[in-house]
């Protein structure tokens, strides 16, 4: 992503006011969010910009079609923009309406002087008009009378309209285009508008008279402008374009406009050629990220598979929904979205990664350091991979950052996360515990604790409620020096930091069906260990009633492996196992598909309860039950290695 150092400008489309938005909408105002957050962090004078598109054809339809005003019925949804972009904490600095006076103002004034310098002329329209897009085709890009882009019926045009000179354009905008290879990202957008072009432009219908719903062409009665030409410009009026020179002197060119793929055209071909016969400098990049979709396609309106982010946010916390958004999106590739997926996510790396890397640190601080961040002694061997390995991870972070690669981003720094909890499993500080070794727990602390502050610093531009809540917990919540991006070198943190463990920062998501499922399993042939519910320490283990050794030896338990696993569709909590004896394979169906990941047991060996009651758990027959171990965080499928299979646990 270019930048000239000092200042930086990133834009979102600005929305249709149509009807409210969803996760789509929300995935590129939160991308827009965390780079503007990241850039902030930089030391960037950071502009953002989102806004509504507020006229045409389609919103003033669909306000008559409510029995209401345009701009009534524009109000109320845009009341609902902003009340949304405050649930995901979004830190735009300006919110552009285009309705709005200043912008009438720029777009007349544009309008104007290219018509003024010859390059927009009246003449007569003929040929057809997409209403949902707001786009014109000819004849010959619409032989079907659909529409190209969403296939949706196509409405003839016949009137006297103004043309925008767009042909003249054409050879200047592809040099532009081969001059400067970050203007069009991903390359692949980068090619399929390079082709367009190719094609040849033709002169582009830029008014129209058969509705009133538009800014007028100052100079031509009865004419609006063309809703994209209007909706464009909203991008040099958010930064002050006539009030403000020096604030446009500062921002234009934008760094970069994210926008979908949807919209890419508009903003590789009209808008550029708009700023070259305005005689203005062009954006530095377009960046056209893939969609969102559901497993049945496309979200709309009249499908009804509309995802609300308001709903999300509530159930999930907005954190989480964002994390899960800018994890779902490769660069330039489309995503599907599935509320299982998202919880699956959420437990496995929010809950169980991170979350569980906190506390368990904490928690161990409070044990064997006296609940205070120790002075590290000698590093070993081990400890100082850590340390290389976060010195590694800040830059890769930033690259994949610059490159508005969100998922490799977080990637990156759960690469720290995943080695981190290795760690803890590898020095087994309980065990330096017993054995009086404090100048290793002491070091294995300190590295603990500072990789947590590496990690929570890098994650803030994507989850803007976390850090507090990590700071708090750290104890350094006054030392803002300390939660900077600067401060990413080793050791800045301070030992003798009193840690205050709270609540658990990301509650496991526990999906109320399987658990009902659960609960009536429980005591008759429960499938496998059960995902703990949240709470904040660990429940006291209920005391059972004392049996004899016969009973115990009633249980048939034995060392199998796991030759195969997979995912049980649908039950985001289930696992199918099928598992070697020695003697026989058997299928079981165990709870820790938000602990294991199926690729993760392949090969490993367990111990299993032989003799269970077959039962039938989403359709599969479950025979015999893995045993596993639980607190409130971890769950630990027991895993003795080095006896046979087959072998009898006693
Ligand atoms: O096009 N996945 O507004 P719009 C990802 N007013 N992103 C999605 C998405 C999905 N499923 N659905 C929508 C307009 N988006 C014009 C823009 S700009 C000068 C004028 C996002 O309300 C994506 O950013 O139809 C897409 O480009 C935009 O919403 C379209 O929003
Ligand atoms: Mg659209």
């Amino acid at each position: 992503m270019p930048a000239e150092k000092g200042s930086f400008y990133i834009t979102t489309p600005i929305y249709y006011p149509s009807s409210a938005l969803h996760i789509g909408h929300a995935y590129t105002t939160v991308a827009a969010d965390a780079i503007s957050r990241y850039k902030r962090m930089r030391g960037f004078e950071v502009f953002f910009l989102t806004g509504s598109d507020e006229h045409g054809q389609k919103i003033e339809r669909t306000a008559v079609s409510q029995g209401m005003k345009p701009i009534e019925y524009i109000d109320r949804i845009v009341e609902g923009f902003k009340t949304l972009w405050k649930a995901l904490e979004i830190s735009n600095d300006d919110f552009i309406r285009t309705t709005e006076d200043r912008h009438q103002r720029v777009v007349q004034e544009i309008f104007k002087r290219i018509y003024e310098q010859g390059d927009i002329y009246k003449s007569q329209y003929e040929g057809w008009y997409c209403t949902p897009c707001e786009t014109f085709w000819t004849e010959r890009q619409a032989p079907e009378k659909v529409c190209p882009d969403c296939g949706r019926p196509v409405e003839l045009l016949q009137e006297e309209s103004y043309f925008f000179r767009m042909s003249k354009y054409a050879d200047r905008l592809l040099q532009h285009i081969e001059q400067h290879p970050e203007f069009i990202q991903p390359v692949s957008r980068r090619n399929e508008m390079v082709n367009f072009i190719k094609q040849g432009l033709e002169d582009l219908c830029v008014s129209r008279t058969t509705f009133q719903w538009g800014i007028p062409v100052p100079f031509g009665e009865g004419h609006v402008i063309y809703v994209w030409f209007d909706a464009l410009t909203n991008y040099i009026t958010g930064i002050g374009y006539l009030d403000n020179p020096e604030l446009f002197k500062k921002f234009w060119p934008a760094d970069v406009h994210l926008v979908g793929k949807d919209i890419v055209r508009f903003h590789t071909v009209i808008w550029p050629i708009i700023l070259m016969a305005a005689g203005l400098e062009l954006p530095r990049q377009v960046y056209g990220h893939g969609w969102i979709l559901l497993e049945g396609g496309k979200m709309s309106k009249s499908k009804g598979n509309v995802i609300d982010p308001l709903v999300l946010i509530d159930k999930y916390g907005v954190d989480a929904v964002r994390y899960y958004l800018l994890k779902e999106l490769l660069p330039g590739l489309d995503g599907y979205y599935t509320e299982e997926a998202m919880v699956t996510r959420i437990n496995t790396d929010l809950a169980n990664d991170l979350g569980n890397l906190v506390s368990r640190t904490l928690a161990m601080v409070e044990r064997y350091c006296g609940g205070a961040v120790p002075v590290p002694a000698e590093y070993s061997e081990v400890d100082q991979e850590l340390v290389t390995l976060a010195a590694r991870v800040v830059p890769d972070t930033e690259q994949h950052i610059e490159r508005l690669d969100f998922s490799n981003a977080l990637a990156s720094i759960w690469k720290l996360v995943a080695r981190c909890n290795k760690y803890i499993d590898e020095m087994a500080p309980w065990n330096l515990a017993k054995e009086g070794r404090q100048d290793r727990i002491d070091t294995v602390m300190y590295v603990l604790a500072e990789c947590i502050r590496q990690v929570t610093i890098q994650c803030t531009p994507f989850m803007p409620l976390l850090p507090d809540k990590v700071w708090l917990q750290l104890g350094i919540e006054g030392q803002k020096e300390l939660h900077s991006w600067d401060s990413l070198n080793w050791g800045r943190l301070p030992a003798g930091m009193k840690v205050k463990r709270g609540s658990s920062l990301f509650p496991r998501i526990v999906d109320e069906e399987d658990q009902k499922k659960t609960d009536k399993e429980k005591g008759k042939s429960r499938p496998a260990a059960e995902a703990p519910k949240e709470t904040a320490a660990p429940p006291a283990p209920a005391e059972k009633p004392r049996i004899s050794y016969d009973d115990f030896a009633k249980l048939d338990l034995r060392v199998a492996q796991v030759a195969e696993a997979k995912r049980v569709e649908k039950a985001d909590r289930l696992l199918e196992l099928k598992v070697d004896l020695g003697t026989e394979t058997r299928t079981i169906v165990a709870g820790i598909a938000q602990h294991y990941a199926p690729e993760d047991l392949v090969g490993k060996k367990i111990v299993l309860l032989a003799n269970l009651e077959p039962s039938k758990i989403r359709g599969i027959t479950s025979n015999g039950m893995l045993l596993a171990a639980s607190d409130d965080q971890v769950v630990e499928v027991l895993n003795p290695e080095r006896v046979e299979v087959g072998s009898r646990v006693k």
